[in-house]
């Protein structure tokens, strides 16, 4: 696939793993909207974007992917400045340990947001809609795929559910009807601060008890979620839009190059 002049919407682009994104894609000449709910944020990331890429293509807007009409109209700013979208990037998402508290708004974030970015994907590329066809990447997570997460049962299961979503939708006779391949990819932890699992004396509720969770021994320690690079997902990310097929599962890991997986 030539990425060069194709348009790319990403969510949750003012943080490191969607950042990375839009880094990865700007590289490979991709126009980009940058799309956040922290919209000053979402400027920092588009002057340090501007200064890296001084002939790059690329603007950013306030987009809550839990608003309906605030999510559409982001698309409709893209198509009307860019003349086109052909990627769709949802990587909004919370990693919140309170299940109690803020349950709803995980899975409104995190699951709801990749709903409606996948349904808004396939009504503005779709080519019954008439569009030319594209591809929308969720970003779930490795934690999923492994029994020795001991974090967030919600952000777990957002993860999981986003997962199921894209396999169904991203079958090939979906894939026919509109035209939109629909990929997952699982990053590792990664080098930041959130979306982290739980760590030592951090709480959580398990079997209706709370309890103080000790994880020092267990992967999910300081060192190991240093380990993969953001450079590692953004070049992930571009080799997927490559070779990447619809419904696929790929995760990436290590620092090596993405592994697609059965799933
Ligand atoms: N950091 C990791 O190690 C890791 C690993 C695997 C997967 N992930 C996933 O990758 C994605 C990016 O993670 P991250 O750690 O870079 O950042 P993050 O999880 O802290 O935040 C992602 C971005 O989403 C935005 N956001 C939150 N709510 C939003 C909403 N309602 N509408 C629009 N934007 C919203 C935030 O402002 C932020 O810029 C997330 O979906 C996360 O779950 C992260």
């Amino acid at each position: 696939m030539g990425l060069e002049n194709q348009v790319a919407l990403v969510t949750g682009a003012a943080t490191e793993i969607g950042c990375a994104y839009v880094k990865y894609l700007l590289q490979n000449k991709v126009k980009v909207l940058l799309c956040d709910v922290d919209v000053n944020k979402c400027q920092v990331i588009l002057r340090k974007s501007l200064k890296e890429f001084p002939n790059s293509s690329l603007f950013s807007t306030k987009c809550d992917v839990t608003n309906e009409d605030e999510f559409e109209n982001a698309f409709k700013m893209c198509i009307k400045y860019f003349g086109r979208l052909d990627i769709v990037i949802n990587s909004a998402g919370v990693f919140d340990n309170s299940t109690e508290r803020r349950w709803s708004d995980t899975v409104n974030i995190n699951y709801g947001g990749v709903v409606r970015g996948t349904l808004l994907a396939i009504k503005y590329m779709g080519i019954p809609n008439g569009g030319s066809g594209g591809i929308v990447i969720q970003t779930s997570s490795l934690m999923v795929l492994s029994d020795s997460y001991h974090c967030s049962p919600m952000y777990l299961s957002t993860k999981k559910y986003m997962m199921e979503f894209t396999k169904s939708f991203g079958k090939k006779h979906h894939f026919s009807l509109h035209g939109v391949k629909i990929i997952t990819l699982c990053p590792e932890f990664t080098a930041v601060n959130c979306a982290r699992p739980v760590c030592k004396n951090e709480t959580m509720h398990q079997n209706g008890e709370r309890v103080d969770e000790e994880l020092e021994d267990s992967k999910t320690n300081q060192q190991n979620i240093e380990k993969q690079k953001l450079d590692n997902i953004g070049n992930a990310l571009i080799a997927i839009l490559d070779y990447g097929k619809t419904g696929e599962t790929w995760i990436v890991e290590d620092n090596k190059p993405p592994r697609l997986i059965e799933y």
